[in-house]
């Protein structure tokens, strides 16, 4: 098995149990069966993910929700019907016959439509939803490329189906409910401010708060293997460091430092949905040079950009 575009082939593997990655537009996921109690183990295997931490069930259309959720308010309504397809997942009550390895025993379940022609296509062929958390080990970066995701599985246990690189680069935003209080998971692609126009101000946990309740959000996360300082100010930082090989990446300017040997700017003219879209590839590509710590930096806090810099500090936890 290998990287291939033949979704005929997808389907096959998929129809007979076995766990494929698909491409979306925010990163590549690792897919299965969501009625497949084999097919949901072997992602959790593959990722070597805790159980703990359930996944996100894809779906074709949004009038397919009812098959997941239940009890399905007028704001998780509005949010679908304006964003999907696209990036945002929706945690809700769910159907009794969605099975407890999905949703690590919760009585909730994450679900959204990625919008990618591909990922679109194969759902449209297939007469089941498919769960599919993101294509990596459990707490390293996430791929944004086909190779990223053959990098790293063995190509006789994963096979790839390849779409191209993602055109978000980041994660789903994460939104579930209080009662009718809209609250925030995870930050994502969709912008905070176009979600909270439609059903106002979100409540927002701090760190500690939202790991019970979406475990996933672990503070060490989307890591690189070289170890990671996040800044607001990258010359201050460089100027602490000695003896080290140092990379360096900036949001849109060009730093001049003997320290510096591998440099990377997420965005030339400052765009934020074009840092977004590089994020993961520009740190995958760091952690393959030979340098002993990287600098990231952070970037303007508004729109997409407040998750490029929750993935940034996560990727800088130690
Ligand atoms: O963009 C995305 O969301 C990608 C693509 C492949 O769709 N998927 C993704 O999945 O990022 P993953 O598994 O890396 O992250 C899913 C997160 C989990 O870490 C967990 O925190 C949250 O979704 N989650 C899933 N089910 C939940 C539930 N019932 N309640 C709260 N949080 C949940
Ligand atoms: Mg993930």
């Amino acid at each position: 098995m290998s990287n291939t575009k033949d979704i005929a082939k997808a389907i096959q593997l998929l129809q007979k149990e076995s766990v494929v990655a698909i491409p979306t537009e925010t990163v590549y996921g690792l897919a299965g069966n969501i009625y497949s109690e084999k097919a949901i183990r072997s992602i959790f295997e593959l990722k070597n993910r805790p159980m703990y931490n359930p996944l996100i069930v894809h779906l074709k259309s949004y009038t397919e929700l009812e098959k997941v959720a239940v009890n399905i308010t007028d704001k998780a309504r509005l949010l679908a019907e304006t964003f999907w397809p696209g990036p945002l997942t929706l945690v809700l009550k769910k159907q009794n016959n969605i099975s407890d390895l999905i949703t690590a025993g919760k009585d909730t379940v994450a679900v959204r439509v990625p919008n990618h022609p591909v990922a679109l296509e194969l759902l449209n062929q297939l007469d089941f939803p498919l769960a599919a958390p993101s294509a990596n080990p459990f707490g390293s970066i996430s791929p944004t490329t086909a190779a990223h995701v053959s990098n790293y599985f063995d190509s006789s246990l994963v096979h790839v189906l390849d779409g191209g690189a993602c055109s978000q680069g980041i994660e789903s935003t994460i939104v579930g409910f209080e009662e009718d209080q809209a609250v925030l998971y995870r930050a994502g692609a969709t912008p905070i401010a176009d979600i909270e126009a439609l059903v106002g101000t979100l409540k927002v946990f701090t760190k500690d708060d939202v790991a019970p309740i979406a475990p996933g959000m672990l503070s060490k996360h989307y890591a690189p293997s070289t170890s990671t300082i996040f800044t607001e100010d990258v010359e201050k930082t460089l100027a602490t460091i000695t003896r080290k090989r140092v990379g360096v990446v900036s949001f849109c300017k060009e730093y001049n430092h003997p320290a510096i040997h591998y440099q990377k700017k997420l965005s030339s003219n400052g765009s934020l949905e074009e840092a977004a879209n590089r994020l993961y590839a520009t740190l995958h590509e760091m952690d393959a040079q030979p340098i002993d710590v990287i600098i990231v930096e952070k970037v303007p806090n508004e729109g997409i950009g407040v998750a490029i810099n929750d993935k940034l500090l996560r990727a800088s936890a130690v």
